[in-house]
C-alpha cells in the first residue's frame, strides 16, 4: 500500500530529517512509529500526506508516487487519508457535527448521506449525544475523539496520527488506543508517530524506530525500546 525508496528529506535549513528511507507498509497494518525527539518522525510520516515532499526518492501510495504529484491533486490524495494531530485542530466556530461533516461537505455529498455519515462516525467515537457542543466544551479526550471521527468519516484506507494521546491523561490515552484498534480491526491502515511506551508495550504491533532520519529498527510485536 505504501512504499518508500530511498528517501531523504534535506529542510531549507540543512537539516537532514530523512536520510535514505526504505520501507513497505501493507494495507491493514497497525504502525507505531517511535524514536528520540528531532529523530524524524513527524516528517516520515508528514511525507505520507504530502505535507512535505522528499528532496529525492520516491514514495508510493495505491500506485501513485507523491514525490512527483502535481499540487494540484493533493487535495485527492488528502480525502483518501485520515490525519490526527496532537493538538486536535477542531475549527472553534463548528459544533461537533458540523466539524465532521466539513469534510464530506467538501467534497458535494448530499445531506442525507451526510447526516448518516457523521452520526455513524460520532457513534463509533461515543460522542453522538454531543453533536452540538462546540470544541471549547470538550475535554481534551473528547475533542480527540472528535478529530479521529473527522478523519474517518470519509472511509480512508489509511489513517496517519501524530501523537494523538500526547496531550491526553493516561486514562483518555488507552480510551483513543481503543478506537484506533476499532478502527484498524475493519481493515484500515494505521501508522502512529508516539512517545507512549505504556501503550507500544501492551497493544503490541509493527514498530518502526526512527534514528537521525534512519530506521534502526522494524520489527512486528516490538517493543518501545527507547528511555526517553
Ligand atoms: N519545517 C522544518 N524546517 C526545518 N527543520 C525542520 C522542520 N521540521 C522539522 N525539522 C527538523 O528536522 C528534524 C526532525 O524533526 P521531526 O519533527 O521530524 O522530529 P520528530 O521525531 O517528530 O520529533 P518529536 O518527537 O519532537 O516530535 C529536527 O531536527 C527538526 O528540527
Ligand atoms: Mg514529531
Amino acid at each position: 500500500m505504501i512504499e518508500m525508496i530511498n528517501v531523504y528529506k534535506k529542510y531549507p535549513n540543512g537539516i537532514v530529517a530523512a536520510n535514505g528511507i526504505d520501507v513497505k507498509i501493507e494495507q491493514g497494518d497497525f504502525v507505531y512509529v517511535v524514536g528520540p525527539s528531532g529523530a524524524g518522525k513527524s516528517t516520515f510520516i508528514k511525507m505520507m500526506y504530502r505535507e512535505e515532499r522528499p528532496t529525492s526518492g520516491d514514495i508510493l501510495i495505491n500506485g501513485t508516487n507523491l514525490a512527483s504529484l502535481k499540487n494540484s491533486k493533493v487535495p485527492y490524495l488528502r480525502r483518501q487519508i485520515g490525519v490526527v494531530f496532537q493538538d486536535f485542530k477542531l475549527l472553534p466556530r463548528l459544533n461537533v457535527y458540523e466539524n465532521v461533516a466539513f469534510a464530506l461537505e467538501v467534497i458535494e455529498e448530499t445531506p442525507k448521506v451526510i447526516r448518516k455519515k457523521v452520526m455513524d462516525v460520532l457513534e463509533l467515537v461515543g460522542l453522538k449525544h454531543k453533536a452540538r457542543m462546540f470544541p471549547t466544551e470538550l475535554s481534551g479526550g473528547e475533542q480527540q475523539r472528535v478529530s479521529i471521527a473527522r478523519s474517518i468519516v470519509n472511509t480512508p484506507q489509511l489513517v496517519i496520527a501524530d501523537e494523538p494521546t500526547g496531550n491526553l491523561d493516561p486514562e483518555t490515552s488507552w480510551e483513543i488506543m481503543n478506537i484506533f484498534e476499532e478502527i484498524n480491526a475493519r481493515g484500515t491502515t494505521i501508522i502512529m508517530a508516539t512517545h507512549n511506551r505504556e501503550i507500544v508495550n501492551t497493544i503490541r504491533h509493527r514498530v518502526i524506530a526512527v534514528e537521525g532520519g534512519l530506521i534502526t529498527r522494524d520489527e512486528y510485536g516490538g517493543e518501545y525500546g527507547y528511555e526517553g
